[in-house]
């Protein structure tokens, strides 16, 4: 599926039928020239995948082909057709950059045979050119955690893994949904294949089908040249499809095309391609709530939640916070050069009794500036973490740990801007604390302190979500989902409904 267009060139024209036509009825779009110059002209003109070049033509060398093609983009691949006297010039060729070359006469099982390398590697090469754009950050994580909810997890993870269905993976933000995802990839059938994310909060609405399903040269404004979409480089593989509630509901329902018969066309296209993918998606919102609201179709949720997965908020695991904290530790210490001593007991009680709203990455920022802020081999204690609960009834935010610690002088200034932001220079005292008990004396809920202290970090920020979200340790788009969710309750608030009117 991934060589479409093939250019045969080649001066004989009984060879030239013939494989045009051999071609032709495996459905590529087959074009033919005669000589090095139409060869070029032809090339200039269209994307080709790939094309079966004659070394010897009357105006020259199928090598200068193989060269002028190197000047593309992205350049097809090229498979020299040589006569036996010739085969010491076609491994030169090789070296030149040839994918391949046949030797004349050939058969059509050797064609065959090198349409199915071709294939193989052209999809390699679409793919590592996904990788190397920034498509993935390859580090092989594991899946910490000795509580029974962690070795449920893992346990599902190894049944799931085996099996070719479509997953739905559902947690708070940062508890490590992409995590399990790369870890059910890694142990399925299709670890070899392709792994492709889309995070689709990221990827702005009017680029979403395109990177979804790739589109034809001239589609659309800036289309200069043809793109697979993720879903033809997965091919064979295996397919995130992170954030996956923050699509909008025209690409919802293309995506419930490909999920029920897994067959696309890439926008500005007719031709109907078929994929072979495993699907797994994820969400840090109740899908089944946007389902009711009607913001997520129902029979696309159906599609999809084929095999839930819910990764549980780390508040529900404390027991899983000192290997966490230990080994994130350890891997911090390494990266920063700075060796610590560990976690004073007051330290990893501290730990133990924050509800981490941020989850695991929320704790990862916590011990990667303790270990930067810490002494040489010195324990870490509780107010290098920022997270005391004071006495007092009020949860103490640190705005500057290091007034504190009295090694402001050892942080050159630029690294005091990037892990301490400017927090401490604006905020009130109102902004970077939040009491827990309300005026008339009730005790906060969980959500309602999240809430306050939500605004205090923003209004501290001047509004700024960026610094805001970094700061809390979630994403930008959680951040949103809870202003988004806020200000609905407030709406709801403010119209009258029957029970209070
Ligand atoms: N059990 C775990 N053991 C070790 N590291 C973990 C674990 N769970 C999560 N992490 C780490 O925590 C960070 C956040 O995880 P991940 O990105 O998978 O979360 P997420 O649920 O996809 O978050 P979001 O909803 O914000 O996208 C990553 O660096 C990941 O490697
Ligand atoms: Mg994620």
């Amino acid at each position: 599926m991934a060589i479409e267009k093939i250019i045969v060139l080649e001066d004989e024209a009984v060879i030239r039928k013939h494989l045009t036509e051999l071609l032709q009825r495996k459905n590529f779009l087959v074009a033919q020239a005669d000589s090095v110059s139409k060869a070029k002209q032809l090339v200039d003109k269209d994307d080709f995948d790939l094309i079966f070049a004659d070394v010897r033509l009357p105006d020259g060398h199928g090598t200068e082909v193989l060269e002028y093609c190197q000047l593309k983009a992205t350049p097809p691949l090229v498979a020299l057709m040589t006569a036996y006297a010739s085969v010491e010039s076609a491994v030169e060729c090789m070296k030149g950059g040839a994918f391949d070359y046949l030797i004349k006469p050939f058969s059509d099982d050797q064609v065959d045979v090198l349409l199915k390398k071709a294939g193989e590697f052209h999809q390699l090469l679409k793919v590592n050119q996904h990788l190397s754009a920034g498509g993935v950050a390859e580090e092989e994580h594991q899946l910490l955690g000795n509580s029974p909810a962690i070795q449920q997890l893992n346990d599902l993870i190894r049944k799931v893994a085996r099996t070719q269905a479509t997953v739905l993976i559902q947690g708070e933000s940062g508890t490590g949904k992409e995590l399990v995802s790369r870890s059910i990839y890694k142990n399925s059938t299709r670890s070899k294949q392709p792994f492709i994310t889309v995070n689709c909060a990221a990827i702005p609405d009017n680029l979403v089908e395109s990177e979804f399903f790739g589109h034809e040269k001239g589609a659309f404004t800036g289309a200069v040249s043809r793109r697979e979409g993720r879903f033809e480089l997965a091919h064979g593989g295996t397919i995130l499809l992170d954030e996956i509630s923050e699509i909008s509901p025209v690409v919802q329902s293309k995506l419930l095309r490909v999920l029920q018969e897994r067959e696309l066309e890439r926008v500005g296209g007719t031709r109907t391609i078929s994929v072979d993918v495993r699907v797994i998606a994820t969400t840090n919102r109740d899908l089944a709530q946007s389902v009711e609201r009607k913001e997520f179709r129902q029979d696309l949720f159906f599609r999809l939640n084929v095999v839930p997965i819910h990764v549980p908020p780390l508040r529900e695991r404390p027991t899983d916070i000192p290997l966490l904290a230990e080994t994130f530790m350890r891997r911090y210490a390494k990266k920063h050069g700075c060796p610590v001593g560990g976690f004073s007991k007051a330290s990893l009680e501290a730990l133990q009794s924050h509800s981490w709203p941020g989850n695991i990455r929320e704790l990862q920022n916590v011990v990667e500036r303790a270990v930067i802020l810490s002494g040489e081999g010195a324990l870490i204690d509780p107010d290098l973490l920022g997270l005391t609960v004071m006495s007092s009834g009020k949860i103490y935010i640190p705005t500057n740990p290091l007034a504190q610690t009295s090694q402001e002088a050892e942080l050159p200034a630029t690294q005091l801007k990037t892990e301490m932001p400017e927090v401490h220079e604006q905020a009130s005292p109102s902004a970077s604390s939040v009491s827990v008990a309300q005026g008339d004396g009730d005790i906060l809920t969980l959500g309602e302190m999240e809430k306050r202290h939500i605004f205090a970090t923003l209004e501290a920020f001047d509004q700024n979500r960026t610094k805001t979200a970094k700061h809390l340790g979630i994403s930008i788009r959680t951040l949103r989902n809870k202003l988004n969710e806020y200000k609905a309750s407030t709406d709801s608030q403010e119209t009258p409904t029957e029970d209070n009117s």
